[in-house]
């Protein structure tokens, strides 16, 4: 039996038989190519949310889909009690790409945070100082497990499952003041986004990010940066640390990595690496042939392509671009963000569900964050005149919006 092309029949399963955590579009998706997806009906959208910045290297690359066919045929998986060459590589590619010496794969970005919570945690406790607690900002978004849910700076995320990991502190994101107040003598590790992407796309002040490494030197504290939405060149950077010329003690990456494959990674330093010894930490499927051969081909696609300087290039057009429309539409408030991560906040007005329905009907995918934010995080081969018809599309329905006032 196949329900692959039948809306009813999937949307009748799904309601069924599936645990109903999530609120479907009125829509399925049978078929990608570049930056477009198809649907059961064979309507055509341009992604601008690329699977929530998961896309990058677009629908159906060739050059990834070759690789995990022939990675399929050769090995899929066979766990981590022997050496995997693809594996080998990735951790190779990522540290020569970044400050770090040392990556850690897992299966996404909630387990990369993990990891990285663990190997905070861990590096004062293998050295014998007491040292547990974790700084992270409020409205911060690390993931869904119990302890990512505890790193998290949103009660919502949290209340209906406590009681949670103990030993997380929120403070007010970029407010250094409440940041230094916070640090105790058993302040392990600050944990930051440096874009806020699920809460609104906030981006993280470079004066606020540099004191806060300064402070971490000072006070012996690790800087853990969660990458899972900003990496691997979303930001016009290949990482968004490199923006304000800072470097972190941890970096976890995941979404964008492996180009839809699911996968993790937490990289560090040589010196933090000893807080996860041999037996402390470790994942059965982390880090397979399938998972890093994926990422290895998406590495190679982005260099090649020179995808981080095409998703400056098109992010900056795109940004210039609705700031006009701003200028324009008063009902838009803010547009914030950086290369091909952009959020576009309105006025009360406009809820952020409404837009995207009525962009989804247009043929245009974004995402709703909060009641009044649109979220774009489109492949990163996204190419001007399909940023364009975005904003063309956008423009239509703000004039629409007007006249109907
Ligand atoms: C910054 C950040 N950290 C962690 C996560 C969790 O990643 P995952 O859903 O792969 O567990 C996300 C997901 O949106 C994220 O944006």
């Amino acid at each position: 039996m196949s329900i692959e092309n039948d809306l009813y029949l999937t949307k009748d399963y799904d309601s069924k038989y599936c645990l109903q955590v999530f609120k479907p579009l009125n829509v399925a998706f049978v078929r990608g190519s570049g930056s477009y997806l198809y649907d059961t009906e064979g309507k055509k959208y341009l992604d601008m949310i690329g699977g929530i910045a998961v896309n990058s290297v677009g629908h159906a690359h060739p050059k990834l889909v070759k690789a995990v066919v022939e990675q399929s045929r050769k090995l899929i998986h066979c766990s981590n009690y022997y050496y995997i060459p693809s594996r080998s590589e990735l951790a190779y590619k990522l540290c020569k790409s970044s400050f770090a010496d040392k990556a850690f794969f897992c299966n996404s970005g909630a387990e990369a945070n993990e990891a990285a919570i663990k190997l905070a945690r861990g590096y004062f406790y293998h050295k014998g100082i007491e040292k547990y607690e974790i700084i992270t900002a409020k409205m911060s978004f690390h993931g869904r497990t119990m302890g990512t849910i505890a790193a998290t700076g949103q009660a919502k995320f949290s209340k209906p499952f406590e009681p949670v990991t103990p030993g997380f502190i929120h403070v007010e994101f970029n407010d250094i003041d409440a940041l230094i107040n916070a640090i105790t003598d058993k302040t392990a590790a600050v944990m930051l986004e440096l874009i806020q992407g699920e809460s609104g796309v906030n981006p993280v002040s470079p004066d606020y990010i540099r004191a806060v490494r300064k402070i971490c030197n000072e006070k012996d504290i690790l800087l853990i940066d969660d990458e899972i939405q900003t990496g691997v060149g979303r930001t016009g950077k290949m990482y968004c640390y490199e923006h304000y010329g800072i470097l972190p003690d941890i970096m976890t990456l995941a979404k964008g990595l492996a180009g839809g494959v699911p996968i993790g990674a937490m990289l560090c330093t040589d010196e933090v690496a000893s807080g996860l010894q041999p037996g402390d930490h470790g994942s059965t499927f982390g880090g397979n042939p399938l998972a890093t051969t994926a990422a290895n081909a998406v590495l190679d696609i982005i260099r090649e392509e020179q995808l981080v300087a095409n998703a400056d290039d098109v992010g900056d057009y795109l940004m210039e671009k609705l700031q006009a429309l701003k200028k324009r539409f008063p009902v838009i408030h803010q547009v914030r963000g950086r290369g091909l991560l952009i959020g576009i906040e309105f006025e009360p007005l406009i809820s952020a569900s409404m837009m995207q329905a009525v962009l989804l009907e247009k043929g245009f995918l974004v995402s709703a964050i909060g009641n009044s934010t649109i979220r774009l995080a489109p492949p990163l081969i996204l190419t001007k005149p399909e940023a364009s018809s975005f904003t063309t599309a956008l423009e239509k329905i703000l004039k629409a919006q007007e006249k109907n006032k």
